[in-house]
């Protein structure tokens, strides 16, 4: 697969739009800004994610599932929050179809995320769903 240049600057402008909201966001700036102390290689992990989900470059080779576990605020409302305002910044990118498959595997993996969450954490307690995108 050839990889233009193009689809990697949309990939770094998705990933930097998102967190610099994110940052900035009342609910979810608290809880980033207790985990991440480095910004700079968070954001470089995130572009390397998001360009393996969508130009297949394989750069990202990391354990979310794991690293999430350890989060101890998120919640199903945190999960929420975080995808709608994915959705918001995301409708604003000039690359539409790209936004669109991002959109879907945030939603994908949101909801793997926010079960694998549940289960590590409250393993005698039912897992229950995200309801984003469902109503
Ligand atoms: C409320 C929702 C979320 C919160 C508060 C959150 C928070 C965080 C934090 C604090 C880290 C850094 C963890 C560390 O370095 O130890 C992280 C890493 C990461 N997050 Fe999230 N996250 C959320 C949702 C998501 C979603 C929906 C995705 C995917 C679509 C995602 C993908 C990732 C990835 C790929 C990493 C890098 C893990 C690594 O170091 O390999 N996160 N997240």
């Amino acid at each position: 697969m050839i990889i233009s240049e193009h689809s990697e600057a949309d990939i770094h402008r998705l990933v930097h739009d998102f967190y610099a909201q994110v940052r900035q966001h009342e609910k979810l700036g608290p809880v980033f800004n207790a985990h991440i102390n480095d910004w700079d290689t968070h954001l470089n992990t995130m572009v390397d994610f998001w360009s393996s989900l969508l130009l297949k470059t394989a750069r990202y080779t990391g354990s979310p599932m794991i690293k999430h576990g350890r989060i101890p605020e998120l919640s199903a409302d945190l999960f929420e929050t975080w995808l709608s305002l994915f959705d918001q910044t995301t409708a604003r990118h000039p690359n539409q179809v790209l936004a669109a498959q991002a959109r879907s595997y945030a939603q994908r993996i949101a909801r793997s995320l926010w079960m694998g969450h549940q289960i590590t954490n409250n393993p005698s307690v039912t897992p229950l769903e995200l309801h984003h995108g469902t109503n």
